[in-house]
């Protein structure tokens, strides 16, 4: 097979000028001929002005290229799409099945033997892993890392765990707009993602879990010079993958899957891993199980505790020992035999584990957090598809709760109305959001973590449950139930909820009903009405996206990238 420089030659009907022009073009660059024989090795680079958590990514890429270079590799850098989740409108959701088209796209128009992602705020490694699976080259992940914590009046901050509660406390009025413009600038003190388990830590902790990144690159600060050593090695490694030809598909396997899972459990992750790793899975033709991952989060406990389950911050997570350590402790429950980047197996990693006295962020499983896992897989005639809740981030006690229903019918009549004293919201209501899913929102907003009405926040209510078919922010917390499947926009039950309505939820008994007689929904449901498609959404990439997202059990990826034996009829 061709390699090299001889890669995927561009068509002109004579493969020998093909390769002639490439080579008289890039030797523009200065490349020599000796550079240019060489194993190339691309590298993602998702350097943004608009993306302040991929802030250090030239750093690293310049770490990447030294290390690929010691190793008698050319290095290659090439731009891709870049995702930040402030800066993607509608939602940074809608974007990341453009991001895996155009990363996978690149890798295989542009030769090279092996690829290193370079990516880290939420939906840019799914994106990322998911254009890797699919373009099927040896690949390895650094990425970009937490930020170090902030402070603020004694209190150490956390983005964004602490960015909604300070703002709850805003919206509370138990802080001024002069404090709150204060803590604007101290809740992300340095580049990098955020530093609580959200999203972001949540899929670098897993992607180091699966081995498709060298240990420590899961958890190291952003801006510590042990990242760039970190990216060194990882390019030393992207030449040896490419050598030995080890696709992805060769380390995520199931079983790497199902460590995964594991691991998610006993970090008290964020929802979203399970939506981004279904994709992930679904590239390679593996299948996600939710009852299975219910099962294991029913087996593990949380052991780390970091917010917004717990008290600590990535970087406290890494001076513990980081993933390697958390490994040796769930060993009894990982498949150790699963291959890694690094050249060895999981059991390697656990040998190699640093043991940090007197550490308490990674607690032993008989001393968890929480016992079994923080996430937990609900069925009910709400959901008969499934919803998703965090159990680690809830109030123990609204974990078992009946309700009287309020309902929203979108994001935006949430936000217009959820103040409105005259809608009339109790504490022991159960707020529902509808049309906030894949379709309807579209993009499946983090819209999930409904605010308390402030006029009920300033009575002390802290909180309520919620529940819709959108997203929450991994870095968010309450008793929040979520992935409502089907969404309200396709037919499911969601649509059919009336203020006034009964709902129980019972996380433990991992149920989600609707306490309305089924004719009375058989009428809903005779009468019920699709919403419109919004505005835009007959061309371009929104038709694209309406037409080809799937729903959040088949990670929300589109139809037609799936492999073809995936995908729907
Ligand atoms: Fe980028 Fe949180 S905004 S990781």
């Amino acid at each position: 097979m061709a390699s090299g420089l001889r890669k995927g030659l561009t068509s002109y009907g004579d493969a020998g000028f093909s390769l002639f022009f490439r080579t008289a073009f890039i030797k523009a660059m200065g490349y020599s001929d000796d550079a240019l024989d060489r194993p190339i090795i691309g590298i993602t680079n998702t350097f943004s002005d608009f993306n302040p958590c991929h802030g250090n990514v030239p750093d690293l890429i310049e770490g990447i290229k030294r290390g690929v270079m010691l190793a008698g590799g050319l290095p290659m850098a090439f731009p891709t799409i870049s995702i930040h989740e402030g800066f993607a409108h509608p939602t940074s959701m809608f974007l990341r099945n453009l991001m895996a088209m155009d990363t996978e796209e690149m890798i295989r128009a542009q030769p090279m033997d092996a690829v290193v992602l370079v990516g880290g705020c939420d939906k840019t490694l799914p994106a990322q892993l998911m254009a890797a699976a699919s373009a099927d080259i040896p690949a390895i992940v650094v990425p970009t890392g937490p930020m170090l914590v902030g402070h603020h009046r004694g209190q150490v901050l956390g983005a964004c765990t602490d960015c909604r509660r300070l703002w709850a406390q805003y919206r509370a009025g138990t802080i001024d707009a002069a404090e709150i413009a204060e803590v604007s600038g101290r809740l992300a003190p340095t580049k990098g993602t955020c530093m609580v388990m959200g999203t972001a830590s949540t899929v670098a902790s897993m992607v180091e879990a699966l081995g498709l990144c060298l240990p420590g690159g899961g958890t190291c600060p952003a801006v510590h010079a042990e990242r760039v050593r970190i990216a060194e090695a990882s390019g030393t490694a992207a030449v040896r993958l490419a050598a030995e030809g080890l696709r992805m598909r060769d380390i995520l396997t199931p079983a790497a899957l199902r460590n995964a899972w594991t691991v998610l459990q006993a970090i008290g992750g964020s929802t979203n891993a399970l939506v981004h790793f279904t994709a992930v899975a679904g590239r390679l033709g593996i299948p996600v199980d939710l009852e299975a991952f219910d099962a294991i989060g029913r087996e593990v406990p949380v052991l780390v505790d970091l917010k917004p389950s717990g008290e600590h911050y990535m970087e406290h997570l890494h001076h513990a020992g980081g993933i390697s350590r958390l490994l040796r402790e769930l060993a009894p429950l990982l498949d150790t035999t699963c291959r890694t980047v690094g050249g060895g197996t999981i059991a390697d990693i656990i040998a190699g584990a640093e043991e940090v006295p007197g550490q308490d962020v990674i607690r032993p499983r008989d001393r968890p957090i929480m016992t079994g896992g923080g996430l937990a897989v609900l069925h009910g005639n709400l959901a008969p598809g499934s919803a998703l809740i965090k159990r680690s981030a809830a109030t123990p006690a609204l974990l078992r709760h009946e309700g009287r229903a309020v309902v929203f019918e979108s994001v935006g009549d949430m936000v217009e109305r959820i103040d409105d004293e005259q809608v009339g919201i109790r504490a022991d209501d159960v707020i529902v959001m509808r049309n906030a899913g894949p379709k309807g929102a579209p993009g499946m907003p983090e819209a999930g973590y409904i605010p308390i009405p402030r006029y009920l926040a300033r009575a002390g209510v802290k909180d309520m449950v919620r529940l819709s078919d959108a997203r929450m922010s991994g870095t968010a917390f309450g008793t929040i139930v979520l992935h409502l499947m089907p969404e309200s926009a396709v037919g499911g039950p969601l649509g059919l909820v009336r203020t006034g309505d009964r709902i129980r939820l019972d996380a433990e008994a991992r149920t989600l009903d609707l306490l309305v007689e089924e004719a009375e929904l058989a009428a809903r449901r005779a009468a019920w009405v699709p919403p419109a498609r919004p505005p835009g959404g007959d061309r371009g990439y929104l038709k694209l996206y309406l037409d080809e997202v799937l729903q959040a059990d088949q990670g929300c990826d589109f139809a037609f990238c799936l492999p073809p034996r995936q995908q729907p009829a």
